[in-house]
């Protein structure tokens, strides 16, 4: 029996009501699997680490994660921790991914359920076919290089948007081989602000570079960050494929694509120190890729303790750390399965199960409940 250790970092808000329900489908894998055991390792992290002792990633939660073969995580921060005060639980997850080497974002905004269509704000003809993974730069830009907080005798502050040709190739390679997963190739849409930022100016030469160097058989575009964001709203299937950009940018456009299906509770995403392999684990190309898998959205402060979260953004990342991490595909299959046809199906009496974000009241619980049992027909 193969046994794996998954650190779960449940963190703060709804992070301990979704991730309940990740861990559920995690266990149910465990169980009814022969030859697969996950050990399932609950750490301080976030707002609740900050409590307990002073410090948002606590020297023994970051331990446990380098050790870890996976980590899921939920979500940190809230209104309880002011954004004044020196010591913040984003500063945990910032030093997470940082400790880890963390610097390829994949976040897929492409789970295809037709039935999830009429819960779009936007038009079904042009919800309809968008196909989109968000490949976000994670560990440089912004929110890594040199920063001045306003003092208390002067009038400035900043932070300095800084990339390194490495930093900007190894990107790139992520974008390349996660193209490389569809045949034909997907194509690679970099998104910038090089008319202003000379550091978009070196992301667009070192983008071009490498994939006319390394992989000249992938298409290859280029949009201006402002006009992208009005892209994925009104005509987002002219960025269908791989979009690659910088880390504030891959932040704001993520966030932006969820409005695609309909809700920032469904949108998944894996942290990886490299790009990931596809391969099933008895197969001898599999390399495992560490990494931290959590759903793309926050704390959600308005919503926290009532239960009504949507919990399958981090349902759908416990899957992507079951092939990413461990390599064990056909679960991570089985649980998008189980996804989907909860999402799709409809109850006695007709009506569909949606939780409070896509206009219906069915609880966080009764989702998990519902995922879960799916689940265990399938495996
Ligand atoms: P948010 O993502 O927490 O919430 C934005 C909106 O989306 C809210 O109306 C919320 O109710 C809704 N929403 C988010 N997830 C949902 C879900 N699963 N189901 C139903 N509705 C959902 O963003 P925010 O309010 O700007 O930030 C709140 C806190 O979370 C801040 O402290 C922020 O720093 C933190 N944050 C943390 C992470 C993370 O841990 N990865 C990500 C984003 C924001
Ligand atoms: C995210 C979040 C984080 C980010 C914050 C909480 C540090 O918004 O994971 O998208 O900006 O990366
Ligand atoms: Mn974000």
């Amino acid at each position: 029996k193969k046994s794996f250790r998954v650190v779960v970092l449940s963190g703060d808000g709804i992070g301990p009501e979704v991730v309940s329900e990740a861990v559920r489908v995690l266990e149910v894998v465990s169980a009814s699997s022969p030859d697969v055991e996950l050990k399932l390792e609950p750490h301080l992290f976030g707002g609740c680490a900050i409590d307990a002792t002073g410090q948002p990633l606590p020297e023994s939660t970051l331990q446990a994660c380098k050790e870890a073969d996976a980590i899921l995580m939920g979500s940190v921060g809230g209104p309880k921790w002011d954004v004044n005060s020196k010591v913040r639980p984003e500063q945990g997850l910032l030093g997470l991914r940082k400790a880890l080497g963390l610097y390829a974002n994949i976040r897929p905004a492409n789970f295809a359920s037709e039935s999830l269509l009429a819960y779009s704000p936007l038009k079904p003809s042009v919800a309809q076919g968008v196909d989109i993974i968000v490949i976000r730069e994670l560990i440089g830009g912004a929110y890594f290089g040199e920063r001045k907080e306003l003092g208390p005798n002067d009038d400035t502050a900043y932070d300095t948007m800084i990339y390194s040709i490495p930093e900007v190739q190894r990107i790139t390679r992520v974008a390349a081989q996660i193209a490389l997963t569809s045949n034909p190739p997907l194509p690679i849409h970099s998104i910038d602000k090089a008319n202003v930022l000379a550091s978009s100016r070196l992301w667009r030469k070192v983008v071009v570079e490498t994939l006319q160097n390394e992989y000249p058989q992938l298409k290859l575009d280029h949009t201006l960050v402002d006009s992208a964001s009005m892209i994925i709203v009104a005509n987002p299937k002219k960025l269908n494929g791989v979009i690659v950009t910088e880390n504030l940018f891959g932040d704001i456009l993520s966030d932006e694509a969820s409005v695609i299906p309909g809700s920032l509770g469904l949108l998944p995403s894996a942290s990886l120190a490299g790009a990931p392999s596809v391969a099933d684990a008895l197969s001898p190309d599999f390399k495992p890729t560490p990494g931290l898998y959590e759903p793309i959205h926050g704390s959600a402060p308005d919503i926290a303790g009532q239960g009504i979260a949507n919990p399958v953004g981090t349902i759908l990342s416990a899957a992507m750390l079951l092939r990413y991490s461990l390599g064990l595909n056909r679960y991570a299959q089985a649980i998008e399965d189980a996804v989907r046809k909860v999402l799709d199906d409809k109850e006695k009496g007709g009506f569909e199960l949606r939780t409070a974000d896509l206009g219906g009241s069915v609880k966080t619980k009764e989702i998990g409940d519902k995922i879960v049992e799916v689940l265990k027909g399938l495996l």
